[in-house]
């Protein structure tokens, strides 16, 4: 596991969200004895604080109100409504809290899956929001492993007029993290956790087996 100064040290870049709520529930998650109703639950329940933390910075800007008291100036977001990318399928896992905190969020979705052999990401759906480039694009997925899948994806995304980026996963590889910031320099990374490294199967270690099977409970 690498803390946000291990990180640092190793120039890789990224943002570890230390907060001991989401260590906690991702711990809970990592155990293969967690149920697939509750691994879901707590995936929804970090992603709530996930997406928080990628919100950080967004723009406001005043507008008139009427409170029940008197008119005012009040902060909201500025521009164009966000639009949340998920990378099909897990990243669906973590687009439903997402959603619960930004409700008004655009949504789009990038269909890619790794070949077990290769390890090379392959398309097979794509749809997102029109108007790509006056938006922020948060892309989501909850594994960052070789990031074949999320450099391909910012990548099509980019093609198609993105330029705002920001990707959010859950537990991230350090070799994932470097291969995405080389391909990518422009696009923040938000993580979970940062572990140790992948083993010879292109599995995150210890991570927590493959997320897609574990959220929709197909092995
Ligand atoms: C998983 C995960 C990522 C990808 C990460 O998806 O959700 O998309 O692997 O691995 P990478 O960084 O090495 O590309 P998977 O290909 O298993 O597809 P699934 O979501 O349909 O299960
Ligand atoms: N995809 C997963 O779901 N888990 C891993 O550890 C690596 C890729």
């Amino acid at each position: 596991m690498h803390t946000q100064k291990q990180l640092d040290e190793k120039g890789l870049k990224a943002t570890v969200v230390e907060h001991p709520l989401v260590q906690h529930k991702l711990s809970l998650m990592r155990s293969k004895e967690q149920p697939v109703t509750a691994f879901r639950s707590l995936l929804r329940e970090i992603s709530w604080l996930l997406c928080y933390e990628v919100c950080r910075d967004l723009p406001l800007e005043d507008q008139p109100i009427e409170t029940p008291v008197e008119a005012m100036n009040a902060p909201m977001l500025q521009g164009k409504k966000l639009a949340f990318v998920s990378i099909l399928r897990a990243g669906n896992g973590l687009l439903d809290g997402m959603l619960d905190v930004i409700p008004s969020a655009r949504v789009g979705h990038v269909g890619l899956f790794r070949d077990p052999k290769t390890l090379e990401a392959v398309e097979y759906y794509y749809k997102v929001p029109h108007s790509m480039s006056e938006r922020l694009i948060v892309v989501v997925d909850p594994m960052l492993a070789t990031a074949n899948s999320a450099i391909a994806a910012v990548q099509k995304l980019k093609e198609g007029g993105a330029i705002n980026l920001r990707f959010v996963c859950l537990v991230a590889a350090p070799e994932g993290i470097a291969a995405f910031n080389k391909a990518h320099p422009d696009v923040p990374i938000v993580t979970a956790a940062v572990d140790s490294h992948l083993n010879d199967h292109g599995y995150i270690v210890p991570g927590l087996g493959d997320a897609g099977d574990r959220i929709f409970g197909t092995k």
